[in-house]
């Protein structure tokens, strides 16, 4: 019997760090303590006492059940209260947000309650990958808007066509930015709000990096506006909670509605003791709080060696990435020249982006997670300053 996954599963294009990790191989075969600061993945555990909330709500949750696909009425409410005191933003518990199985799920399905066959997705680029995958697979077509230094690393609207825009959906945005950690302004937003508004786009913004800052708070969309408008956020960044699955949309309550509807068909809700870790979560601001020095600590740490090397540096105010320019060369030479002459293992910034107009918005960039330990950090900045072959 013959088995063949469809076209659209076949098109999913292979794992990017190939030859990075035949070098990474080799090196740790000669004993080489690579550090890695490749994937966007917390190495921190989980609090505490979210753990030991969880822990207790198993017990209290002795009959499973399956979760409301809304998500708990006390869940719900623990979101509704915390947007109201971080964004100041007055939501409808019932009607305007719905809990979720993390935002990379809600992302990737998101076009299937919208798209119908050729409507367009307009996708920041470099980009989270759900955003076109998650469009092609409800049988959409990618509009990509390139993030470049020249526009700041903001989508320009004016590039966008009338042909495109008669059969845009959806326009996804993400700000804080991964990769290049850019922050919203409350111009761009009114901005973006505005083109479409006027344009009967869905605005779609991503902000699991809104508690990851070290200067201002971020802004969300939902300050801005809330008709026409979606957001969505999780867990995982803010709490270090990325296994525990769990997040949130919010926003029009006719997205919200039709989107529920879609998901009541997919997943079976947010498991209850999982939403009440997060709950849990919620209740406290100093974990947060701790780990956002801790990124700075590092942030700094890094920016400081990459500027004595004499590379052009930018200092960024939110998320735990940095966006780093390569000197003479593309990132995905400077990649290799970091791992194999100082055992530093980070992102060709092309991996995050497609060829469009021309270029590859992430060609001459490194994207660098602040993952590793502080102690992790400074020694990988020692390696980058003494290896004098920049
Ligand atoms: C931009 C962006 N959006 C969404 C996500 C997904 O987060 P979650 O763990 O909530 O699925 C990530 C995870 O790295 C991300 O970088």
């Amino acid at each position: 019997m013959k088995i063949e996954a469809n076209n659209k599963v076949k098109a999913i294009g292979g794992y990017a760090f190939d030859e990075l990790d035949k070098i990474k191989n080799e090196l740790i075969k000669k004993g080489v303590d690579i550090i890695d600061f490749g994937i966007g993945d917390p190495t921190i555990p989980t609090p505490e006492f979210i753990r030991e909330s969880a822990k207790k709500a198993i017990d209290k949750h002795k009959c499973s059940g399956y979760p409301l696909t809304l998500g708990s009425a006390e869940y719900i409410d623990a979101i509704c209260k915390y947007t109201k005191k971080r964004f100041n933003v007055t939501l409808t518990p019932k009607t305007q947000i719905l809990s979720n199985l993390g935002s990379k799920e809600s992302i990737f399905n998101f076009p299937l309650a919208f798209l119908n066959p050729g409507d367009i997705v307009l996708c920041p680029n470099p980009g989270y990958p759900p955003y076109e995958r998650g469009t092609i697979f409800a049988g959409g077509k990618v509009h990509f808007m390139n993030l470049t230094k020249e526009n700041n690393f903001y989508p320009d609207f004016d590039k966008i066509s009338a042909t495109v825009l008669k059969k845009a959906k959806i326009m996804w945005i993400n700000y804080p930015n991964n990769p290049t950690s850019q922050i919203a302004t409350k111009d761009f937003y009114k901005k973006a709000v505005a083109f479409c508004h006027k344009n009967n786009i869905i605005l779609a913004s991503d902000e699991p990096y809104s508690e990851i800052y070290f200067d201002e708070p971020s802004i969300s969309l939902l300050e801005i506006e809330t008709e026409g408008v979606v957001v969505f956020n999780s867990f995982s960044k803010r709490s270090a909670m990325t296994g525990y699955r769990i997040g949130w949309a919010a926003g029009d309550e006719r997205i919200i509605s039709a989107f529920k509807k879609l998901k009541a068909n997919i997943d079976s809700g947010t498991p209850n003791f999982i939403q009440e870790a997060a709950i849990t979560a919620l209740s406290d601001e100093n974990h947060v709080k701790i780990m956002r020095k801790e990124y700075r600590e590092k942030r700094d740490i890094l920016i400081n060696a990459f500027y004595k090397i004499g590379f052009e540096t930018n200092i960024p105010k939110a998320t735990f990435y940095l966006w780093q320019r390569a000197k003479n060369k593309t990132g995905a030479e400077f990649a290799k020249q970091l791992l194999k002459e100082c055992g530093i293992l980070v992102s060709p910034g092309e991996i995050f982006a497609t060829s469009n107009d021309g270029i590859n918005p992430g060609n001459d960039y490194v994207r660098v997670a602040l993952v590793p330990s502080i102690e992790k950090t400074k020694e990988a900045a020692k390696r980058i300053i003494n290896a004098k072959i920049w």
